[in-house]
């Protein structure tokens, strides 16, 4: 058996060092340094002759360049999930050979939804765990799905081992808890660091491509949010997923950071039961609170998370400053975007809000970049400011310009179509959109400036 030959580079410059050292001399950056395997022993890693798959032999001929209307697409191009809100995500069902990553907060459900999947899937699933003994599995499995003949469980962390047991259970998914927990043979760096991530990747992604088997990677995070680890541990892999959500709500989004076989605008949502993760087909109920009574201070905005709409509902409290300086924080919301449309509604239509804390929050602990929530903000914290409340039934989509204009968005007509079919009577739209020609069965008002929302809501 050959020998392995290791070295050091910096990750930043990549200049080359015998020995690890705490900064690099080359650039001068901490920390930087990482190992890396430059000559592989024979043997050891996956390697397609240990495999009895027919993929594997094909894929060692030399590639020729074809041409693309002549490649071949098998017919039973996805795996279906059974897991609708992911296959949704992942745009359309698992690809087979690729990689996925998941990644979120420590407790927040990536093992419960990996082993849901698992549970579930009608294909071999082999389902390796580096952080749980398989007893507690076991019991996690037993609150989910009671019985699954097609799941295996296997608690290892050397990547070698757990190639030796691929082969002889020639699985047709893979799913790795976590990959920071993995080590090879090769590297003596300790699991987690940079280069053990990197070279385990690397190690799944040549079984996945060779075998044709998917292989869905459960990833930590940092407290910053990044995945930990190398960020070219995004770049190897085809898709990542982010699964995040606040630990304290019981709902749960899974979207796309990053797919090479879909769009990454797809939004997955679930709700954490006491058997698992519950999907939820209908987000826009579950996003609206039930109260009966009319309450100041909260406005319903008709956004759009990729292909969806979702109604969603957004609080706005305004109060007399008790210290000096204001307070403004937004949950769910870009602080800065709401500091905007405060100046805007203290200029453009006369609020004075410069002495009032403002506190906003986007109900069900969800994070939403659509510009289009802007109008719901202005419409939130002004009845909040002058305690009067909205009517229930309407919702809002535009966006809101500095000079106080109310803009169009996109799509707005999925956007009415979605407000009417939940049964809201009016929609506050920019005056700016081009609808097509059609009966919604909803009020559409349109409105150009602030002044004239304001004006539309409160008299
Ligand atoms: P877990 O999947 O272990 O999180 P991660 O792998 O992302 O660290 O999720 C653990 C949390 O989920 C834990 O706080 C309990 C909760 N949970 C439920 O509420 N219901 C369930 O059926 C299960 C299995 C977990
Ligand atoms: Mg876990």
């Amino acid at each position: 058996m050959a020998k392995i030959k290791t070295t050091f580079f910096c990750q930043n410059c990549g200049a080359q060092f015998a020995k690890w050292q705490g900064q690099c001399t080359s650039c001068k950056e901490w920390n930087t340094i990482a190992e890396e395997v430059i000559q592989k022993a024979e043997k050891v890693s996956w390697d397609t002759s240990t495999s009895a798959g027919g993929q594997g032999s094909a894929s060692k001929r030399a590639a020729k360049p074809l041409k693309v209307n002549e490649i071949s697409l098998s017919a039973e191009s996805r795996m279906n999930t059974k897991n609708s809100e992911l296959n949704r995500v992942l745009g359309g069902g698992l690809v087979p050979g690729s990689l996925t990553l998941l990644g979120g907060e420590p407790g927040i459900g990536k093992s419960t939804l990996m082993l849901q999947v698992a549970l579930q899937l009608p294909y071999k699933t082999l389902y390796v765990s580096g952080e749980e003994s398989a007893q507690q599995i076991k019991m996690r499995a037993e609150r989910i799905h009671p019985d699954s003949e097609n799941c295996y469980i296997l608690t290892e962390t050397k990547t070698q081992n757990i190639f030796r047991n691929i082969t002889d259970l020639q699985p047709d998914i893979v799913v790795i808890d976590s990959i920071q927990t993995l080590h090879t043979d090769h590297i003596e760096s300790s699991p987690g660091s940079i280069s053990q991530i990197r070279e385990c990747t690397t190690e799944l992604i040549k079984y996945a491509k060779e075998t044709s088997t998917p292989v869905i990677l459960i990833g930590h995070i940092t407290k910053d949010g990044n995945i930990a680890g190398p960020k070219i541990l995004e770049h190897m892999v085809d898709t990542v997923l982010q699964f995040e959500g606040d630990r304290n709500h019981i709902y749960r989004i899974l979207r796309a950071n990053k797919n090479r076989f879909g769009s990454t605008n797809e939004l997955g949502i679930y709700e954490m039961q006491g058997n698992g993760l519950r999907e939820v087909a209908n987000p826009s109920e579950i996003l609206i609170s039930k109260n009966e009574e009319e309450l100041s201070g909260t406005a319903i905005s008709a956004t759009l998370e990729g292909m969806r709409p979702l109604m969603i509902e957004i609080q706005a409290l305004v109060s007399t400053a008790v210290y000096g300086t204001p307070q403004r924080s937004a949950t769910g919301y870009n602080a800065k975007r709401l500091n905007m449309i405060l100046a805007v509604l203290e200029k453009r239509a006369g609020f004075k809000l410069g002495a009032k804390d403002v506190f906003l929050n986007v109900t069900g602990g969800i994070t939403v970049d659509d510009p289009a929530i802007d109008l719901a903000v202005v419409a939130a914290v002004l009845s909040s400011n002058i305690d009067i409340a909205i009517d229930k039934r309407m919702c809002f989509a535009a966006e809101i310009g500095l000079a106080g204009e109310v803009r169009p968005v996109t799509r707005v007509d999925q956007r009415i179509i979605e407000a009417a079919k939940l049964g809201f009577s009016s929609i506050i739209i920019s005056k700016y959109c081009k609808l097509p020609k059609q009966n919604y069965r909803i009020d559409i008002i349109k409105l150009a400036k602030v002044h004239d929302v304001v004006k539309h809501l409160f008299g």
